[in-house]
């Protein structure tokens, strides 16, 4: 059975379990003609892997941008894979010291990819040893210290970065402008979500009818990771209430016990909307007001709740904080008294 718990799963994309992690493994495609969606960056990047190949030479280093689970990481496996090379992984976090990032650098072979995730949480003192190795494929060591030190500079093999964020904001320039290429992943087309469950759904052998993936694809907020996480406990689901079969009854009862709506709102979502509307009169509010009355932390409403709520234009962005829009009241059913500016259910 579902518990209530399971849930946050949703609200939280970056909080997986571990035997989630492994099945989404098994569901990540590992080369590009199964990487749906996300056609000109593909385009962009194909031709980019072209060049490179027909000159011989590493990739330029690729920024990846957008919210969780649209895949970033799973393009880099698929480019390395691609220029049949070996992937290094890593992430800004991980990279404590220089002697950390000195040390994988120097471990990469020709035309290797290092793929750093969360690039954006790198350290500044970090940061300074990259810049010479991406832009000269040099890395400079400093032996000794005060005024003996003295600066060894080695040469690397050339090689690729790889960085994902979801903040791209949040990278500083100097590193920002040392990518050849940055691309933004966005959300996907209720089409696109229908071709990623239907391929899912065949890797896992799950039977679903059409009708009940395309119910899917409108509630997966537009990721396909939201996307598999829901077909997996729609199927649990079937498996406990409906001998196994899928349907779009089976969907609805599934989701409602989610409490995902059917555009794919979680309790969260819907929270923070409520909020807005019934403690600040819609808004404008700001990003720290805000994640006090819901309890949430700041990057995670920037990274994971807002973006897809600013697509689906509930949500809009002032110079003086956040706002509900009108559609949102609708969504909610909702009606603004003009008068006392407050908000009745229709
Ligand atoms: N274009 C796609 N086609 C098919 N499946 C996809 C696609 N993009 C992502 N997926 C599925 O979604 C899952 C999550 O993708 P991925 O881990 O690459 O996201 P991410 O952008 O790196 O997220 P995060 O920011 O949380 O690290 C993958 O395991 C894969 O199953
Ligand atoms: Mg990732």
């Amino acid at each position: 059975m579902l518990s209530s718990t399971k849930s946050t799963n949703f609200d939280l994309p970056k909080v997986v379990a571990a035997s989630e992690e492994s099945s989404e493994l098994s569901l990540r495609p590992n080369k590009f003609s199964d990487f749906i969606g996300q056609k000109d960056l593909k385009k962009s990047l194909n031709i980019q892997i072209q060049a490179s190949q027909q000159r011989h030479e590493a990739l330029e280093h690729i920024l990846l941008y957008g919210p969780p689970g649209l895949g970033k990481t799973t393009l880099a496996h698929i480019i390395a894979k691609e220029l049949s090379v070996n992937i290094r992984i890593t992430s800004g976090p991980a990279i404590e010291r220089a002697g950390d990032l000195a040390a994988i650098l120097s471990s990469l072979e020709e035309n290797d990819v290092l793929f750093i995730d969360e690039i954006h949480r790198l350290n500044r003192a970090i940061e300074e040893v990259l810049y010479p190795a991406m832009e000269d494929y040099v890395l400079d060591i400093v032996l000794g210290k005060g005024p003996s030190a003295q600066t060894v500079r080695l040469s690397l093999p050339q090689f690729t970065i790889i960085g994902a964020t979801t903040q791209v904001g949040s990278l500083s320039s100097p590193l920002r402008d040392r990518f050849g290429s940055i691309l933004k992943l966005k959300f996907y087309s209720p089409e696109d979500l229908i071709y990623i469950i239907q391929r899912s759904a065949q890797v896992l052998k799950v039977k679903i009818d059409n009708d009940s993936i395309y119910q899917l694809a409108l509630r997966s907020r537009g990721t396909p990771r939201i996307a598999n996480r829901l077909l997996k406990r729609v199927r649990d689901f079937a498996q406990v209430h409906n001998h196994g079969v899928i349907n779009s009854n089976i969907i609805s009862q599934a989701l409602d016990l989610l409490k995902i709506d059917e555009v794919g709102l979680t309790e969260t979502d819907r929270k923070l909307l409520f909020s807005i509307i019934k403690f600040h009169q819609g808004g404008p509010v700001g990003l720290d007001t805000l994640a006090t009355s819901i309890s949430e932390d700041k990057k995670t409403i920037e990274d994971v709740y807002e973006p897809f709520l600013i697509q689906l234009g509930f949500l809009k962005r002032t110079r003086q904080g956040r706002v509900v829009t009108s559609l949102a009241y609708k969504h909610l059913k909702l009606k603004i008294n003009k008068k006392s500016n407050q908000a009745k259910l229709l």
